[in-house]
């Protein structure tokens, strides 16, 4: 009986010592990281980036937005006008200074072109992003950085078609 015991409780010793084995194997994953929790955050929050990648995945969306309308892919075109959305949304939790220029580009333009979307209706879509376009122009006067000028797309990003 005392030798049962005096087995088991090698054994929890045993299954305790790989446990914390394990557990920092688990830390070496994380090397980048400062093991001081408050560095930690502030680690993270600069790799997160601030509206630039925002915008980045924005400006992608948009292209991916304009040919499904021309496609008449209606599910994706209103797919990218809400991770649009949310990429702006995410990006002023960054970056709250830019919400006041967010505003009418969250409150109307969005809606609007998510309307015209239901719509299925190709030719008043392309009429209605060249005003989207212009609201995203806007913003950028606004938050001067002009100097990125927004066109309509001229060449497909991804390997996405509607297929027949
Ligand atoms: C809140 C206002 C605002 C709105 C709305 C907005 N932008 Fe921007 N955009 C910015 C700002 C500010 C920058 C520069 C980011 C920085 O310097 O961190 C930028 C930068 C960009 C960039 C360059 C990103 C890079 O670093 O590669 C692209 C592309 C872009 N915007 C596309 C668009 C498109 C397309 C729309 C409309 C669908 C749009 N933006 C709407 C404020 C806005």
């Amino acid at each position: 009986m005392k030798r049962i015991r005096f087995l088991s409780n090698r054994i929890i010793l045993c299954l305790a010592v790989l446990f914390i084995v394990g557990c920092e194997d688990k830390n070496e994953k994380l090397s980048w990281l400062s093991s001081d929790k408050d560095s930690a955050y502030v680690q993270i929050e600069r790799q997160l980036r601030g509206f630039d990648m925002a915008m980045k995945e924005v400006g992608y969306r948009y292209n991916e937005l304009y040919f499904a309308g021309i496609d008449e892919n209606w599910g994706y075109a209103q797919y990218h006008l809400e991770k649009i959305k949310t990429a702006i949304e995410n990006g002023l939790e960054r970056r709250p200074k830019r919400a006041a220029s967010a505003k009418g580009f969250l409150e109307y333009s969005i809606p609007s072109l998510t309307k015209t979307i239901q719509e299925n209706n190709k030719e008043k879509f392309i009429k209605d992003f060249e005003t989207f376009r212009q609201s995203c122009i806007a913003c950028h006067i606004n938050e001067k950085v002009e100097f990125v000028k927004v066109v309509i797309p001229k060449t497909r990003l991804s390997p996405v078609e509607k297929v027949d």
